[in-house]
């Protein structure tokens, strides 16, 4: 399973980098704008700096929402660095950018799937990864977890390349239940993926282990 970190914030891109367990980077426009990145040139710059932080896929999205404006702009942000993946919205005219780029050999994403309509709908037009959100399905009631698990059959039957790239991830569970299920791809802010770490067994112990290693030494 590959782990991007999902976030603008290059401080956290290097730890996670540091760490040596990354793979990739995916941001949006809200990620974007926690980071008080505006304008074109400062979006493009901050995308070329993550860039070289990371050698690994890194979704840029677009920001506009027609077809024309979206493949206008996807071409702009995958001129910036072989690594750019054009991030898409689940719309109609999505659908048709996500042709678009695929015939071009341009990688894409597309965010905001709450279905396994959705999913289908973009593997079929090319798509390179799909982003389920999962946590915010959880945030209404609906289990997230189901959808990775319908998209998985559903790639599985037909043998789509599509990676399931499993998104709006809220905690170390998500990861690991997506782990259960086959999710190509986790997409996490740091914490959730540095809680994976934890347990009071193992600080327990190294307490005990670095205790008795002083009565050696
Ligand atoms: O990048 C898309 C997704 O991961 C957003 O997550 O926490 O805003 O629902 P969240």
């Amino acid at each position: 399973m590959k782990f991007f970190i999902d976030t603008a914030n290059l401080e956290q891109i290097k730890e996670a980098q540091d760490l040596g367990i990354l793979d990739g980077v995916t941001t949006n426009p809200s990620l974007m704008a926690k980071e008080g990145i505006s304008g074109k040139e400062a979006v493009l710059n901050h995308y070329k700096t993550i860039c070289e932080i990371v050698d690994g896929d890194i979704s840029a999205e677009v920001l506009s929402t027609t077809y024309e404006e979206m493949i206008k702009e996807g071409d702009e942000l995958a001129a910036i660095h072989p690594n750019i993946v054009v991030k898409i919205p689940m719309i109609k005219d999505g659908i048709k950018a996500l042709k678009y780029f695929s015939n071009k050999g341009i990688k894409t994403n597309c965010t905001l799937i709450f279905s396994a309509g959705q999913a289908l709908l973009a593997a079929k037009a090319g798509a390179n990864y799909v982003s389920p959100f999962l946590g915010r399905l959880d945030d209404i009631s609906v289990d997230g977890m189901n959808l990775i698990e319908e998209i998985r059959i559903i790639f599985d039957n037909y043998m789509f390349d599509t990676e399931i790239l499993a998104a709006s991830i809220r905690s170390p569970m998500h990861i690991i239940n997506c782990a259960k299920i086959g999710a190509d791809v986790i997409t996490s802010p740091l914490d959730s993926i540095l809680n994976l770490l934890n347990h009071p067994l193992t600080d327990k112990g190294l307490a005990q282990f670095v205790a008795d290693a002083k009565k050696m030494s």
